[in-house]
């Protein structure tokens, strides 16, 4: 946390600074008080009376008013510094999750990476703010008044003395029994933000299939397991709060009884026990503070760990130093590649052998789950080879740096994700600075030239969050015109065409084969349709490569591939 507080320790110093000044004024205050009473009021001393009092009276105003200003910008300064360290903080964590590798981010979760980033950050800027503000106050504050009231009297200092350890004491057992707590509490806002967030982006399905009780109920028993915590961290605090407001108010009562002794013995003044009551009050101020404040830290750095365990989460893939070379080809290779998911009882890839040509196009078919995805997710390193590697132009995809390997491939996903910027940013995310004509281009290559330019602003049209304002087709292949315009060698698109008609699809294809006919295609498709026109086919069954060719050659020779045509003859006829 460190690195975060050096950057502005020179406004944390000033906060500390103004806070010293702050509670001084406050330390000072009764002493005059107890003056006002004795040479003002009793007349105790020489030189008192009403000029006295009027004196000291002003005195006391213009170190309110001083300690008020000190308090003021005690504040400001320590704002500054809490809410930029938490900037920083945001800032941070967000780059180092944006760094993650697929599998890290499947290990972390959404749901607690957003707690993290938002909720636990302002956690964190809570405790640095009351830190700041709260740890020289309470200190100064206690352990001043016990000094002010040793010097006033020492049987007074002596009385809050004893009545100090069961103060500590009760503050410790609190702090025992609710620490466990707060990592708890954290924990479970993480499920709630994961159910939120699966709910509200899944609303559609859940209304669809009328699963809104069962969501509820979901939602409802992460939010009941929030509440159950959150209540018993404030039950504990609960007794807590009169406890020790209940023993400081025995020490007044002891501070006026004793007091009332000696000031009869003549041993202190009234003045004086008015000022130890006032001190006592103080006191009593600064200990439940320091119970809040203690509150505060424990959450802070139970928070603090879990933005820790993110920011200390080394990429887990390294990139090598490779910077793509001067050969722009597009080969690529598997040479004896398996792949196990994290976790994963069976592997998805087996002992793949496959290697494509510049130029070519080569398409991957099979049963969902066969691990399709899976192999070409290993292309740019969406996720590394368990055994084996791959290698594009000549070179293992783990030598190249990040943005030389992703910048020769271009890739489609299975799922379109578009992001809520006008359809014209959409495309040129492939390509930042596109020209329009180029936008344009890639729209028509990808058939969504059409439906982009009689949406109500054409290009220039907002896509709905995540997509929803566009067709599944329309979706699709404006994540194909994003990935077109992009200038790479390898061009690979995972089931991208699936939800389009087949006459739509085979003009997608045959633009595609006009308009970039160097790059080396991989596509990955369920149909026949979307395959044949494929100078080769790889059939793909269980993780292992069954068979590869031509779509005649796999029609003769493969009894996986004849079972697909088989059963979709219905399709083939439609096309022919
Ligand atoms: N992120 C993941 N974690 C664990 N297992 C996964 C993950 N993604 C896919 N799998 C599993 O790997 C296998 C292959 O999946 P995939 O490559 O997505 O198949 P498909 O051929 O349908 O694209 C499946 O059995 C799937 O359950
Ligand atoms: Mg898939």
């Amino acid at each position: 946390m460190w690195k975060y507080i050096k950057r502005y320790l020179p406004y944390a110093a000033a906060a500390a600074l103004f806070m010293v000044g702050e509670v001084s004024m406050d330390l000072v205050q009764p002493g005059l008080m107890s003056r006002i009473v004795d040479e003002g009021v009793l007349g105790l001393k020489a030189g008192g009376g009403l000029g006295l009092i009027g004196t000291l009276g002003l005195q006391m105003i213009g170190l309110a008013l001083l300690g008020g200003l000190c308090g003021s910008l005690n504040n400001v300064f320590t704002h500054i510094s809490s809410q930029n360290m938490g900037n920083e903080m945001r800032k941070d964590a967000f780059r180092r999750i944006m760094s993650f590798s697929f599998p890290q981010m499947d290990r972390f979760g959404t749901g607690t990476l957003v707690t993290r980033v938002t909720n636990d950050i302002t956690q964190i800027q809570t405790f640095i703010s009351l830190f700041m503000r709260g740890l020289i106050r309470t200190g100064m504050l206690t352990f001043g008044s016990i000094y002010c009231m040793f010097r006033l009297n020492r049987d007074f200092g002596l009385i809050v003395l004893c009545a100090f350890p069961f103060a500590a004491g009760c503050i410790v057992l609190c702090l025992w029994k609710a620490n466990p707590l707060f990592s708890k509490l954290q924990e479970q806002l993480d499920a709630i933000n994961t159910v939120m967030q699966e709910d509200i982006s899944g609303v559609r399905i859940i209304k669809a299939c009328v699963r809104e009780l069962y969501e509820k109920a979901r939602f409802g028993q992460a939010n009941g397991a929030l509440t159950e915590t959150q209540t018993r961290v404030l039950m504990i605090f609960a007794f807590m709060n009169p406890a020790v407001n209940a023993l400081m108010y025995g020490v007044i009562a002891v501070i006026l009884y004793w007091g009332g002794f000696q000031a009869a013995a003549g041993g202190v003044t009234p003045g004086d026990v008015m000022a130890a009551v006032t001190y006592t009050t103080q006191l009593l101020n600064g200990v439940l503070m320091l119970v809040m404040l203690f509150q505060n830290i424990s959450r802070g750095l139970a928070s603090w760990e879990r933005v820790k365990e993110l920011l200390d989460s080394e990429p887990e893939l390294k990139a090598g130093g490779f910077s793509g070379g001067t050969k722009q080809r597009g080969e690529i290779e598997f040479r004896d590649v398996s792949f196990t998911y994290p976790g994963a009882l069976r592997p998805a890839l087996e002992h793949i052998d496959l290697t494509i040509r510049q130029g070519e196009t080569v398409a991957v078919m099979g049963a969902t789950g066969c691990g399709k995805t899976t192999l070409v997710n290993l292309i740019p390193r969406f996720y590394d080879a368990t055994a084996g590697a791959v290698l594009v132009d000549g070179v293992d995809v783990r030598k190249y740096r990040w943005q030389a390997l992703r910048e020769k491939v271009s890739v489609t996903l299975q799922k379109a994700e578009l992001f809520t910027v006008p359809i014209r940013e959409n495309i040129s995310w492939g390509k930042p600075g596109a020209l329009a004509e180029e936008i344009a281009s890639a729209a028509k290559t990808a058939q969504a030239d059409g439906f982009i330019r009689a949406a109500p602003e054409g290009y220039d049209t907002i896509v709905a969050e995540r997509g929803m304002s566009l067709s599944g087709g329309q979706r699709q292949r404006l994540s194909i015109a994003r990935a077109v315009i992009k200038p790479a060698e390898i061009l690979i698109f995972d089931d991208s065409t699936s939800a389009l008609d087949l006459k739509t699809e085979a003009e997608l294809y045959q633009a595609l084969r006009e308009s970039c006919p160097g790059i080396t295609k991989l596509i990955v498709a369920q149909r026949i349709a979307s395959v044949r026109q494929a100078d080769r086919i790889v059939v793909l069954e269980n993780g292992r490569i069954a068979a590869v060719g031509a779509h005649q050659e796999l029609l003769a020779g493969c009894k996986v591939y004849q079972d697909i045509c088989r059963s979709q003859v219905g399709e083939e006829d439609e096309l022919v």
